[in-house]
């Protein structure tokens, strides 16, 4: 009896541990939007849809990599924010906030390179009679400002927080 409650217990905590973190809802379903919208751009007329088309290769590249390494670290604010950060998050936290440390200059270029795109976006798309693409370029320039002026910060943040927590325990 007492072998299995432990078996369990251990289970629990083996499971725990290889969990992944979990990006916020609402990050995840903007990033969907902004992807269903470019996907219904490419399919437009003259040369809007084929500089979208370029433009999907390297959007996709860096939602990928905010994924991986941004959005998972923004997960655990609320936890920070009500004192209910577990060790094996903070952990799992800590590690990935600094690989994000490291590719943030990097994922700032990113959004750099990506105006370029969004600007040429922008003109053509509005010489040529195409308000959808116009308005997708307001929306991803909005969403990278908030990235750059909040989001970034608050997930290198929450990955201090997770490292400090993390040295506290042993
Ligand atoms: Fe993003
Ligand atoms: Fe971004």
């Amino acid at each position: 009896m007492c072998f299995k409650v432990y078996g369990i217990d251990k289970y629990r905590r083996v499971s725990v541990a290889l969990m992944p973190l979990s990006a916020p809802a609402s990050m995840e379903k903007e990033h969907q939007e902004i992807w269903q919208l470019l996907i219904r751009i490419q399919h437009l007329s003259g040369k809007t849809g084929s500089i979208a088309e370029k433009l999907a290769k390297d959007l996709k590249a860096h939602i990928e990599k905010e994924e991986e390494l941004a959005l998972p670290l923004l997960g655990i604010l609320g936890d920070i924010a009500n004192g209910k950060l577990k060790n094996g998050v903070a952990k799992k936290a800590s590690l990935l906030g600094s690989k994000f440390e490291k590719e943030y200059p990097g994922m700032l270029h990113g959004h750099k390179e990506l105006r370029k795109y969004l600007e040429r976006l922008k003109k053509v798309g509005a010489e040529e009679g195409h308000l959808t693409a116009v308005r997708f370029t307001e929306t991803v320039e909005k969403h990278s400002k908030e990235e750059e002026e909040v989001l970034y910060p608050a997930a290198i943040l929450a990955g201090r927080m997770a490292s400090k927590r993390t040295r506290s325990n042993g």
